[in-house]
């Protein structure tokens, strides 16, 4: 049996649409995930009204479950103190003790997480993400101390390069990053923030032959219930996990409700995934 993981993305509370976040946790409780992880942006701009609306939501969506936070649940610039001086306090208090939670995935493998959002940095786009050397050092050994056969998932709210004309990398260090990717060898990555859903492999192209580069197969989930939409509607990854297959269903939202649309069956090879 394989094991069946509900990814959810960006629900944005204060910009969302109250009929889609109430179908999606309904639906949620009826496909009986055995784990529903929602990938960051639970609010709009940090506000407390926001983060309540989110936390009667989470609650709603079925057991177990984990968060981990995106770059808008970090209160805005009208909130300077807050942003500056315990930017993830709310998300804290409402929707999880722990930023980067970690869990078991049945006897199939692990997950583990780390917050990829910072309210400043040295680059000007604070919406992108930035992994620190303590946080690399943290995955790496989470996933060293796995027994090999264990398949490794790691969650984070940026998806690592961004798609079509934003392609571009959306996490620094990028070279550390892909270090990390082919030392840990992660086998899927859970994100969101774009709003928009790609089921791909990172790296996308290995152009080097004699020296292939491991790739992670990647779910960037849309976003499951906001109004803030970037040229396609609201949806969902529906992922089951093998230990030689990793499947992902993106799921839409059409008319009135939620509807499977495509399916991608990734493989497992030497040198990590490869479409099936
Ligand atoms: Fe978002
Ligand atoms: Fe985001």
């Amino acid at each position: 049996m394989p094991f069946r993981l509900l990814h959810y993305s960006d629900p944005h509370f204060g910009a969302y649409d109250p009929r889609i976040a109430r179908e999606a946790a309904e639906l949620a409780n009826k496909l009986e995930p055995d784990l529903t992880v929602v990938s960051g942006d639970f609010s709009m701009r940090g506000r407390r009204s926001e983060f309540v609306l989110a936390k009667q939501w989470l609650e709603k969506l079925p057991e177990p479950r984990l968060a981990f936070p995106g770059n808008h649940d970090v209160p805005g610039l009208n909130q300077i103190n807050d942003r500056f001086f315990s930017p993830f306090r709310r998300f804290r208090k409402f929707i999880s003790e722990v930023e980067e939670p970690s869990a078991k995935l049945g006897d199939i493998g692990s997950l583990s997480t780390a917050n990829s959002s910072t309210p400043f940095g040295l680059h000007l786009d604070w919406s992108r993400g930035f992994l620190n050397p303590v946080q690399l050092h943290a995955i790496n050994t989470f996933f060293s101390d796995l027994p090999e056969d264990q398949l490794r998932v790691f969650g984070m709210h940026h998806p690592v390069i961004g798609a079509g004309e934003r392609a571009k990398a959306l996490v620094s260090p990028m070279p550390l990053v892909q270090a990390l990717f082919a030392h840990a060898r992660i086998d899927l990555l859970l994100a969101g923030h774009l709003h928009q859903s790609k089921i791909c492999l990172f790296p996308e192209s290995v152009s080097n032959e004699s020296k292939p580069a491991r790739c992670t197969v990647v779910s960037q989930a849309p976003s499951i219930c906001s109004t803030r939409l970037k040229g396609e509607p609201n949806g969902f990854h529906l992922i089951s996990l093998l230990p030689d297959e990793i499947e992902l269903e993106l799921w839409r939202w059409q008319s009135d409700k939620f509807l499977p649309q495509t399916t991608k069956t990734f493989g497992r090879t030497e040198n990590g995934w490869k479409p099936v």
